[in-house]
């Protein structure tokens, strides 16, 4: 069976992926700060399907950490990433070191207005600057058709589309479902941060988000009613801190009072140290009869 082949530089990425193009590839790309798991795994698979050669980028972007942010200790192992990409049928590696991303002298920044406003933007300042410029930068060096971002991360997800639409960048932003262990908890590297007790609270996480969901789909038409209601739930639990609860708008992730038929409840909540985040878009009219209107 053919390895995974690892591309380290900027100018290889380029000849591999003029290569590919030439030959007449559609270039899928996955973009990752590595420490693969279950979700990442689906990403990789289901851009396959729409894809001939998926590249699979594994770099922990420092620009999109604050400095009181755990870049230095974000999970990091890349023999079993590569063990994982193969697994799942992806053939290349982008994984480039932070000078050849980021070489002295560097000085570009990309900057989204209004996007990062709520949410993870305003409790995260700089993240989706940081986020913005490595994904154009990334996609910059793979040249991928297709790139494709999990629906856990739905603002970066919403920031990624911006760039891609305002740059005139040809690449089809594909956006995928987030993946659950068992009990609900959505997959994500920082998961083993968590002691097995916050592992055990931390489903309270998704269950927050299904009180929210339960309270919509019942007929609250109150944003500030719903956001109660959740933030209730988490006040019953112990050790646990909530950084935002909030109803925007699924596009623009503005707040929203009053609730439409289509709405956003996202949550980042503090277990210990460790910061999780969550989200889900609840529908109250199918989407056929929305687009009729
Ligand atoms: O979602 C992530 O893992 C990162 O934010 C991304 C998109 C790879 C950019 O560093």
């Amino acid at each position: 069976m053919e390895s995974v082949r690892v591309i380290r530089t900027v100018q290889d990425m380029h000849r591999v992926a003029d290569r590919m193009r030439r030959d007449g590839f559609r270039i899928g790309l996955v973009p990752t700060m590595g420490y693969l798991h279950g979700g990442h795994a689906s990403l990789i698979r289901q851009i396959g399907r729409v894809t001939d050669r998926t590249v699979v980028s594994v770099f922990v972007n420092p620009a999109q950490f604050g400095p009181d942010e755990d870049f230095e200790t974000y999970p990091r192992d890349f023999e079993r990433d590569l063990a994982m990409v193969h697994a799942e049928g992806g053939s290349l590696v982008y994984a480039p070191s932070k000078a050849e991303m980021y070489p002295d002298g560097y000085a570009t920044y990309l900057e989204v207005e209004r996007l990062p406003d709520h949410l993870c933007g305003a409790s995260r300042p700089g993240h989706f600057r940081g986020v913005a410029t490595v994904v154009a930068k990334l996609f910059a060096a793979v040249k991928p058709h297709v790139a494709i971002f999990g629906r856990k991360d739905a603002q970066q997800a919403g920031v990624v589309r911006r760039v891609a639409t305002d740059l005139n960048l040809d690449v089809e932003i594909m956006i995928a479902p987030t993946v659950r262990e068992v009990d609900g908890l959505a997959k994500s590297s920082r998961n083993r941060y968590l002691t097995p007790g916050h592992r055990r609270r931390a489903t309270l996480l998704y269950g927050v988000l299904q009180e929210g969901r339960d309270r919509v789909l019942k007929g609250e038409k109150r944003a500030s009613a719903v956001i109660d209601a959740m933030n209730r739930r988490v006040s019953r639990s112990t050790g646990v801190a909530v950084d935002y609860i909030s109803a925007v708008d699924a596009e623009d992730f503005r707040p929203v009072e009053a609730l439409g038929d289509r709405v956003l409840l996202a949550a980042a909540v503090r277990f210990g140290k460790f910061r999780l985040i969550d989200n889900i878009v609840v529908e109250t009219e199918p989407r056929a009869v929305r687009e009729l209107r």
